[in-house]
């Protein structure tokens, strides 16, 4: 029986570094208002020539390295992003192009912040069927291109970048991906909001043209979802006879971190944080904190850790994964 090992990751971050004091100029608010009530000190922009597709292939590149593996040695190409350089053709296929593949199948998904965990869980499920060996999941996101720069409510929170992971099948029991759980609720489709170019309004409503989010709402939300999937993997992970050791969450906002952590005593120092210099980068948020995780060795071989994610949709899930 396969299971999905992660041989590789790797990521991306966009040159332009954009502190909280350049908000000043254009919106009412202060670095001290966003890093007390988010925990961000600054996020990276993407330059005018970078696009998700370009942040991605070179993530996908490091991870590639990372295994030591090329684009020819790819089954399959899940991109997962809500910005994608165009609806067709697929970022995936521009990835695969430049990684010169095989004509393997490539597409993109979109779970919102979610995107990266839906996207492991198909590429599990290819995985453990035998249809493939080795697959490629990328999350990238330019939110600096859908985001309001006049709302305050939510500019603030969005950066760009991308994460990308190898999976690959393996016969070794207690390794890879040892379960993964997706959740969406429709009925709170309005809580988070990406416009597309085909987005139809209600008689009387005007078209939104960027992200529209309800902060507080998606506050209240993320926490509780947080908990939950924290509870849960704690007990998976004892019926598995292993223990969380790193619990790698979605980077939104510290106070969300740290009400999950109040609430279900899951220890800080064991906890992956980058949103300080990241902010929000949607579906490349979880990719990017794993691939530090392990590159800074916070995160090692044979270590059980817990991805965690929440987004637009409303969609949740998460994964417990042994490197
Ligand atoms: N600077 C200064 N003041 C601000 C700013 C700002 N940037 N933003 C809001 N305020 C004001 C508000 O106008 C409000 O003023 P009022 O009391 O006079 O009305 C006050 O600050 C408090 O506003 P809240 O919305 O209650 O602020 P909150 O503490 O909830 O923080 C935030 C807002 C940071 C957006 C928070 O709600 C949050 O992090 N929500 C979760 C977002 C999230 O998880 N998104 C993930 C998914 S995104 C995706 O899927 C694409």
């Amino acid at each position: 029986e396969y299971r999905s090992a992660l041989v590789g990751t790797g990521c991306q971050l966009p040159g332009r570094v954009f502190t909280n004091d350049e908000f000043v100029a254009t919106i009412d608010t202060s670095d001290e208002w966003i890093r007390t009530r988010t925990g961000i000190r600054e996020r990276r922009f993407a330059l005018p020539s970078e696009t998700a597709s370009s942040l991605g292939i070179e993530a996908a590149r490091k991870a590639l390295e990372n295994c030591q593996l090329t684009g020819n040695d790819l089954d399959l190409i899940i991109c997962a992003t809500v910005t994608p350089d165009m609806m067709t053709p697929a970022t995936a296929c521009l990835l695969q192009s430049a990684l010169k593949c095989r004509h393997i199948p490539s597409f993109d998904l979109t779970a919102a912040c979610t995107g990266f965990l839906y996207g492991m869980s198909v590429a599990d499920q290819f995985i453990r069927t035998g249809t493939c060996r080795n697959v490629l999941v990328v999350g990238t996101e330019i939110l600096s291109r859908a985001i309001d720069f006049s709302d305050r409510n939510s500019c603030i929170l969005f950066g760009d970048g991308a994460g990308a992971v190898i999976l690959q099948a393996t016969k070794e029991p207690n390794r890879g991906i040892r379960s993964v759980n997706l959740f969406a609720d429709g009925e709170r489709q309005r809580f988070i909001q990406v416009p597309g170019m085909a987005t139809i309004t209600q008689p009387g409503e005007q078209p939104i043209k960027y992200l529209q989010m309800n902060g507080r709402e998606v506050f209240k939300f993320a926490v509780q979802r947080m908990v939950e999937l924290i509870h849960h993997a704690n007990e998976e992970a004892a019926k598995l006879g292993t223990h969380i050791s790193m619990l790698i969450p979605h980077q939104v906002n510290q106070r969300i971190i740290d009400a999950a952590l109040e609430s279900t005593g899951f220890p800080a120092d064991r906890v992956m944080v980058n949103l300080d210099r990241y902010g929000n980068t949607s579906a490349a948020s979880v990719p990017i904190a794993l691939d530090e995780a392990i590159r800074e060795g916070r995160a090692k071989k044979g270590d059980t850790v817990l991805l965690v994610a929440f987004g637009g949709g409303l969609t949740w899930g998460s994964s417990v994964v042994t490197l």
